[in-house]
């Protein structure tokens, strides 16, 4: 959803084209988000505030800016503030006026870049307009800007920071917000509840990499007489007698930093972040960053100390590469990612699994009344497909819930359940808020995450990362196939200790081993899967039919066709075939049947059949050592054998494919399907 990136220089000169381009890059590293539109805020040479906004995409904001010959771009700026965002339209169409940022008047006093949704804006308009202000956008964004100029006419005394948390205090929802103001030259605050907010932070000098970075108050130096304070970034030890020494960089005067929704619009400048908490209020000001507090006790207004984490994140893994889209690459990457979800954590000589994020609450989680897998879309899907395996290996019931839905149903939880939330962002507003309602009701919250440090991460009490890499393309693939393994290794966590269940574990494990491998075949069928693409890419619909271990196969296939291609496509559990879908199969529908030999296999057959009896042509998905299967089918892809639990994973690689090659016959954008983000912050 909607993207936000700033940039602030200080004493550390840079032009303003420099400046721009900066923007430029970082709102093009957010668009995998989704969005509609995008703008940019910056000092104009006149010290003023500059806005341009544009619908579309950034490189219609990017022409733009470089048509204007008007903003002195070879002015060099030793201070700057500038703020840029890509919206996704929740509030008013896709318009200029209707993008970020939003402003508080003709004069621009103010300016707002948010992500989220305010849900007492409306309130807040009807109070601002009888105090006789008038609005320009649909959008919740512009109360916003005018709120914190109102505040700040009737309290001029207050400081850039303080006016921020009085605004924050206001607001409902979820919001992440970023403040510019010609009132306050080179400061730049910021304030976040429920949607994802970071602070990149790159120094001259390098922080010691053998002490731990940290952003601390200047109360920690005044403990330390002997220092003399030249900025408030440095490192931290803690001494044998527990005190702990801060050490301030030495030459701190140039600094850079950014804001971000998240890290890989700013990853080329700097990897040192801190990611900011509900309520917290970061202000950059005179090279300083500190970060406050909203709702603090009024006697306290000291700042507060944070680390400052170094990322691991590479460049590399967020460039598409030789790829033609990030989804395809993504795609690709999967035998390594499978690989590197597994790394570490299955020993494949002793047949043993450690997930060292949850290790300490096994016991815990082995006393449980119940398992309830809960996410959306795709997160969803991952649970479905593991669901049998989790209830056969664990003997304990296993419930699995669309987040939105058991939000609205309120479903009963109780102390000794234990909730996973699976999210590839960590950042989906309904699984956030599941794993709220679900945590307030005293029940273990085990995050199943693809992102380090989000908010799924960091509400849980404990988790499994599973280390997918970034996943750019808003169509999920790699992190699917890497949850499932997550899933599947919990599993294997909490039989370790049944003997009755080792040859099962063992094939499981075995089965684990060879994935990246078969994966690998599977993706040697991209040209079969292709030609099939080319038959298929001017359908009106398409049906994807499966039972047992391949159920979620089915639904996860059809998600992936309807979302990139917009064709209308339905995932069949093939034992409801009878009971209503059988109706759509004639000769014209296409439809995709995967059949594996496992103990449904004979059933997948009758349905096999009774697709050809209605003159169906089924597209058939089957088993390397299959030779029957095929005599039936009007087309067929050969995977390889795995262990039943497992088959899940190599079954959907070819649907993935599919939807991709369709998608892109089509003219889709493989990346941003329409009306789509990658991380769905709002309900
Ligand atoms: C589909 C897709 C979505 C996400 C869903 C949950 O390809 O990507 O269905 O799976 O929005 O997102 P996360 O996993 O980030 O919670």
């Amino acid at each position: 959803m909607c993207g936000i990136f700033a940039y602030i220089n200080y004493l550390e000169p840079k032009t303003r084209k420099e400046i721009l381009q900066f923007l430029i890059s970082g709102l093009q590293r957010l668009e995998y988000r989704g969005y509609d539109s995008a703008g940019i805020a910056f000092d104009n040479a006149e010290g003023k505030t500059e806005i341009i906004r544009q619908s579309g995409k950034v490189k219609v904001l990017e022409n733009e800016i470089w048509s204007r010959d008007d903003l002195s771009v070879d002015q060099s700026l030793d201070i700057h503030v500038a703020i840029a965002h890509t919206r996704w339209a929740t509030h008013g169409a896709p318009s200029p006026i209707n993008s970020h940022p939003q402003r508080s008047d003709e004069k621009q006093e103010f300016v707002v870049i948010h992500n989220g949704i305010v849900t007492n804006y409306k309130d807040i308009k009807q109070f601002l307009t009888k105090k006789g202000l008038t609005f320009e956008s649909e959008t919740d964004t512009e109360i916003i800007a005018k709120l914190i100029k109102h505040i700040h006419d009737n309290h001029p005394d207050l400081t850039f920071r303080e006016l921020v948390e009085q605004v924050a205090l206001q607001l409902e929802g979820a919001f992440a917000l970023v403040f510019k103001s010609i009132l306050y030259p080179g400061q730049c605050v910021a304030t976040r509840r429920g949607s994802p907010l970071l602070v990149g932070i790159k120094t001259k000098s390098s922080l010691s990499s053998d002490h731990i970075p940290v952003l601390f108050s200047s109360k920690d130096l005044k403990r330390q007489k002997d220092i003399t304070p030249t900025g408030l970034i440095g490192t931290k030890i803690q001494r044998s007698d527990s005190t702990t020494e801060f050490t301030p960089l030495s030459d701190h005067a140039e600094v850079e930093y950014f804001y971000a929704s998240d890290a890989s619009a700013f990853i080329e400048h700097t990897n040192r972040v801190i990611f900011l908490e509900d309520d917290d209020v970061a202000a950059i000001e005179d090279g300083r960053l500190t970060i406050h507090r909203v709702r603090r006790d009024f006697d306290d207004k000291s700042p507060l100390t944070r680390e400052i984490i170094t990322l691991k994140l590479e460049i590399q893994a967020i460039m598409k590469g030789n790829f033609s889209s990030f989804m395809q690459k993504e795609i690709f990457e999967q035998p390594e990612s499978v690989f590197n979800t597994m790394r570490g954590r299955v020993n494949f000589e002793n047949e043993t699994v450690i997930l060292g994020g949850i290790k300490d609450y096994i016991p815990e989680i082995k006393r449980c009344r119940r398992l309830i897998l809960i996410g959306c879309g795709t997160s969803y899907h991952s649970a479905i497909a593991t669901r049998t395996i989790l209830e056969e290996l664990t003997e304990l019931p296993v419930m699995v819930e669309l987040a939105s839905d058991f939000l609205d149903n309120e479903r009963p939880i109780y102390r000794d359940d234990v909730c996973f939330f699976i999210s590839q962002s960590g950042e989906t507003a309904d699984t956030l808020m599941a794993l709220k309602y679900c945590k307030q009701r005293g029940a273990l919250i085990v995050g199943i995450t693809n992102t380090v440090g989000s908010s799924i991460c960091r509400e849980s009490h404990c988790g499994v990362h599973v280390n997918a890499g970034p996943e750019i393309g808003v169509a999920s693939t790699k992190a699917y196939t890497s949850q499932f393994i997550s899933l599947v290794m919990f599993a294997l966590v909490l039989s370790e200790d049944r003997i009755s269940m080792r040859p099962r574990r063992t094939e499981i494990i075995q089965g684990l081993k060879m994935l990246p491998d078969q994966i690998n075949s599977v993706l040697k069928l991209d040209d079969q899967v292709k030609a099939i693409a080319e038959e298929l890419y001017t359908k009106g619909s398409i049906m994807i039919m499966g039972r047992g271990y391949n159920h979620a196969t089915c639904l996860e296939g059809a998600l992936k066709i309807k979302e990139l291609t917009y064709i209308p496509s339905e995932g069949v559990l093939a034992g409801e075939l009878k009971h209503g879908p059988l109706a759509l199969v004639d000769e014209a529908m296409p439809v995709i049947m995967i059949v594996t030999r496992d103990k449904v296999y004979t059933k997948c057959m009758n349905a096999v059949q009774q697709v050809t009896a209605r003159g169906g042509r089924p597209i058939v998905i089957c088993e390397e050592n299959d030779n029957e299967t095929p005599t039936m089918a009007y087309k067929h892809l050969k995977i390889p054998h795995v262990v039943d639990c497992l088959q899940g994973i190599l079954t959907v690689i070819p649907l993935q494919l599919l939807s991709y090659h369709i998608a892109v016959l089509r003219g889709c954008n493989v990346d941003c399907p329409r009306n789509l983000a990658k991380s769905v912050t709002t309900e």
